[in-house]
């Protein structure tokens, strides 16, 4: 179940092309892709336009990858972690190649758009058929039937090509979220992130093309809309290109007619403007829901970051932002032992997080990335260290999301019923990212509740329908 294309005219020669050959390749019924995406939502989002081209290439999708014709990886390179996860089940897939010869196996993303990964995967990965990079997602079809002509092994990492490319299908499995990219790339190199290295330099999609899909988004069902970009701040419509763009952006989608909330993801602090919280505030469909990443409470560490913001810039936001929005629920992304952070630094990420008090954190040990400053500056404190400022940093949000939880025990929230994780229980969202589980019936899945919060345990929250 998905939703109809947006488009279909990228690479359609390829496109017929490819599905005749994979109609008589296939050894089922109809090809079958296995898709995985790994990392962020804008990764997913792109997960959804590969899908989305594969779809029209006439596959069909398994979860089972011992089932597939073609199997995919899309993915991440923020942490090493999520690097060990792939190159562990891309080995694993040799003995399905060895089975079945014809499977053919790609791999796509941020990781593979580093040299040192695409060199790995040329000389210890024989059997990956086909590597292609961020910004050739809409050249899969000729990509796929060069490969399968051809018979040899395609790698295609160009970064040369900014264009947007608005004319590929997508493919959003049936749901209540969706995401929506606003803009690609990013161009503020913090320190830490490869992200810049493996996406490109910014750029925003039109806002005429944006509220189209939202539009189509909305019409579809879908209830809870995230708008997506590494920085959404920096949007920039093409017109006054200021700062209030990503403002007006949200005033003009929260216009249109319809019972749903609509939410963005990241905010970076340097370019949170009082016009997006004045946005916010105004908004009729806007979640109070700001996730606006931190990343250390020390203004030394920040800028040895390059974030371009104090401690006291980053709590002056937060003051306006409850200043308009008193209930606004807050979040953030927090690195613990970025490298040469003192202990007296870490307290101050410490006393940040007691300060502002988050509705809930993403947290990450810094992990060092190959060709980013900060892996070449010295790093002196142990893994232990990190490990245990990170269970002291842990039990400090558990202790405030637990009072939190504790205080919103009476209190009654406008929910989104989302799931039913048991039978006869459904999760509900509410409009500050906070999970409540109630008993009802899966009718009510896709309908805002009103529920009341009846009892809090730690940080779960139960509650009934009002
Ligand atoms: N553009 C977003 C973040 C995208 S990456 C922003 O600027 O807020 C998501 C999170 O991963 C970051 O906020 C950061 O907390 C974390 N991260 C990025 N690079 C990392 C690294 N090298 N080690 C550990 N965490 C990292
Ligand atoms: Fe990475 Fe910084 Fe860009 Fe976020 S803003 S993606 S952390 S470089
Ligand atoms: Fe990972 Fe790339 Fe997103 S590095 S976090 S998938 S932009």
């Amino acid at each position: 179940m998905h939703t109809p294309h947006t488009g279909g005219t990228a690479g359609e020669n390829y496109i017929d092309l490819v599905a005749s050959i994979m109609e008589r390749r296939t050894r089922n019924d109809r090809p079958l892709a296995f898709v995985h995406t790994y990392g962020c939502q804008g990764n997913v989002a792109d997960g959804e336009r590969i899908s989305g081209l594969l779809e029209a290439m006439g596959f069909g999708f398994t979860q089972d990858v011992n089932e597939a014709d073609l199997v995919l990886y899309n993915t991440c390179a923020v942490r090493e972690h999520a690097e060990d996860r792939v190159f562990g089940n891309v080995g694993a897939l040799k003995h399905l190649k060895r089975r079945y010869p014809d499977t053919i196996i790609c791999l796509c993303g941020c990781m593979v758009q580093q040299e040192q990964v695409a060199e790995r995967i040329r000389n210890s990965f024989p059997y990956v058929s086909l590597v292609f990079g961020t910004h050739v997602i809409h050249r899969l079809p000729e990509l796929l039937y060069s490969y399968l002509v051809r018979g040899k092994r395609v790698f295609e990492l160009s970064q040369e090509d900014a264009t947007i490319h608005e004319d590929i299908p997508v493919y959003r499995d049936r749901g209540i979220r969706a995401w929506l990219p606003v803009m690609y790339g990013c161009n503020n190199f913090c320190t830490y992130c490869i992200v810049p290295y493996v996406r490109g330099r910014e750029r925003s999609r039109q806002p005429e093309m944006i509220e189209q899909e939202f539009r189509g988004i909305i019409d579809a069902g879908y209830r809870d809309v995230t708008l997506l970009g590494q920085n959404v701040n920096s949007y920039k419509s093409g017109l006054s290109g200021d700062k209030a763009d990503f403002a007006q952006l949200i005033r003009r989608l929260d216009a249109i007619e319809g019972d749903y909330w609509l939410r963005f993801m990241t905010s970076h602090p340097k370019d949170c403007s009082i016009e997006l919280l004045d946005a916010m505030a105004d908004g009729r469909h806007i979640a109070r829901h700001l996730h606006l990443p931190f990343q250390s409470g020390s203004s030394e560490i920040l800028r040895q970051m390059n974030r371009r913001y104090t401690r006291e810039q980053y709590l002056g936001l937060i003051k306006a932002a409850r200043e308009r929005m008193p209930d606004i629920s807050l979040t953030s992304d927090v690195i613990v032992g970025f490298p040469g952070e003192t202990e007296e630094q870490f307290a101050q990420t410490l006393s940040l997080i007691e300060e502002v008090g988050f509705t809930s954190l993403y947290t990450f040990i810094y992990s060092p990335r190959p060709g980013t400053p900060a892996a070449e500056m010295p790093d002196p404190i142990s893994r232990e260290e990190k490990a245990d400022r990170m269970n002291r940093l842990l039990r400090l949000q558990e202790s405030i999301a637990a009072k939190r939880c504790a205080a919103s025990v009476g209190q009654t929230f406008r929910t989104l019923v989302e799931e039913a994780p048991d039978e006869g229980h459904l999760s509900c969202r509410t409009a500050g990212n906070v999970i409540i589980d109630v008993e009802g019936s899966t009718d009510l899945i896709g309908c805002f509740a009103q529920v009341e919060v009846t009892s809090a345990r730690n940080w779960t929250l139960s509650g009934v329908i009002r």
